[in-house]
């Protein structure tokens, strides 16, 4: 089939656009050509078309925006984890356990991880993944980081600010992030991250950062209060980043601040369960007005699971979200972290003249992937308007 052959896709059991103000619907059918969407309608006027697949009533809706990943690494940490699950609290430290293990591994290896993750991803669903370096922490570990990312991935975030390795302080390392490796990942990379937390780096530190990335031209995006209070959110919100990321810990202010500003709170359940962290107050966050994505956290130290189905089903059974609520938080809503929800190249939503990129459930309709839960549901990906091989 080519790239210009029409497809029709039909017997749609229940369609989910998420364009504005579109409910989900049971009459629709969907045009394909050239990577896009030429048509979505009743499917009773449905045009022509080179091929008609039928989807036998299942559920098709966008693929998921998966807008928080670390997929670049070397090692594992499931002794960790299991000491974790034995009561021992986790705090950031295994992160340079992973950066040992990153710098050590060779170029092959850290590709064919990413390559594995991002794979796996794609056949469950994720059409549109982010991901970011931070495991590196030197200028030749981060830059390889950056270039491998950007092939296996659709957006990558430079995350040098992960914490400070142990061969240098902290002054310098801040001197090297902001200077020559900014300078290094730039070619690769769209944000600047940024772990502002306890232990890694406090918010006049990120601050300069993140201030240094917005002079290179970068968005921005933090990693705030994860482990507890502090300034994170505030700051994100300050400086207009893309997304804060985490939010366990929400104060009054916090919330305010969210709920007035265009910077978006991601929320990542499968991290907390993995750290037996209290859930993050999505419920709250929706409540007060405040966008909510949903993303994976994919990593090996704090949430490695490349299943936003388990973070959609966790949203709806355990944070208090509605089905609508949680796919849209994993469709658009990613796509809004990633300030990619609107133009031409939007993706989280299937809208005429747009990308076509969706996936269909072997369910009737998209509360099954709560209702549901463990059961991989996704059994056929399109993404650029091309059936992904299974
Ligand atoms: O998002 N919070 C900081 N960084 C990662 C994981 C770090 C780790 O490897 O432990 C996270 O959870």
């Amino acid at each position: 089939m080519t790239n210009e052959t029409t497809q029709l896709i039909t017997d749609i059991g229940e369609l989910t656009t998420q364009a504005d103000g579109e409910p989900r619907r049971a009459d629709r059918a969907m045009l394909v050509q050239g990577g896009r969407i030429r048509w979505i309608g009743d499917a009773t006027h449905a045009p022509a078309a080179d091929t008609r697949v039928s989807v036998g009533g299942r559920a098709v809706l966008p693929g998921w925006v998966d807008s928080h990943t670390h997929l670049l690494f070397a090692g594992d940490r499931s002794a960790e984890f299991e000491a974790r699950m034995a009561g021992q609290p986790y705090a950031a430290g295994g992160i340079r356990d992973t950066v040992t293990a990153t710098r050590a591994a060779t170029d092959a290896e850290l590709e064919s991880t990413v390559q594995r993750l991002a794979a796996e991803a794609l056949a469950q669903g994720t059409t549109f993944l982010e991901t970011k370096t931070g495991y590196g922490l030197d200028v030749d570990s981060e830059r390889r980081a950056a270039q491998i990312g950007a092939r296996h991935a659709d957006v990558v975030s430079f995350l040098g600010a992960h914490v400070v390795p142990d061969e240098i302080d902290t002054r310098d390392y801040l001197d090297l992030v902001t200077g020559p490796m900014l300078a290094a990942v730039l070619p690769w990379v769209s944000f600047i991250d940024v772990f502002c937390e306890r232990g890694a780096f406090d918010v006049e530190q990120s601050h300069e950062v993140l201030l240094a990335g917005r002079a290179a031209g970068l968005g921005l995006r933090v990693h705030g209060n994860q482990l507890g209070p502090g300034g994170g959110i505030a700051l994100a919100v300050e400086l207009g980043a893309a997304s804060v990321d985490h939010c366990n810990a929400v104060s009054p202010a916090d919330l305010d601040a969210l709920a007035g500003a265009t910077t978006v709170a991601t929320v990542l359940p499968a991290c907390d369960l993995s750290t037996r962290q209290p859930l993050a107050p999505a419920r709250r966050l929706l409540d007060a007005g405040v966008t909510v994505a949903l993303a994976t956290n994919c990593n090996p130290g704090t949430s490695y699971t490349t299943s936003m189905q388990f973070a959609v089903a966790t949203a709806v059974l355990q944070m208090g979200l509605t089905i609508e609520e949680a796919v849209w938080a994993a469709t658009r809503g990613g796509a809004r972290a990633l300030q990619r929800d609107t133009g031409a190249d939007a993706v989280g939503s299937l809208v005429a003249g747009g990308r076509a990129d969706f996936q269909v459930l072997d369910a009737p309709s998209v509360a099954h992937l709560a209702y549901r839960p463990g059961v991989p549901l996704t059994i056929a990906v399109w993404q650029r308007g091309q059936r992904m091989p299974r």
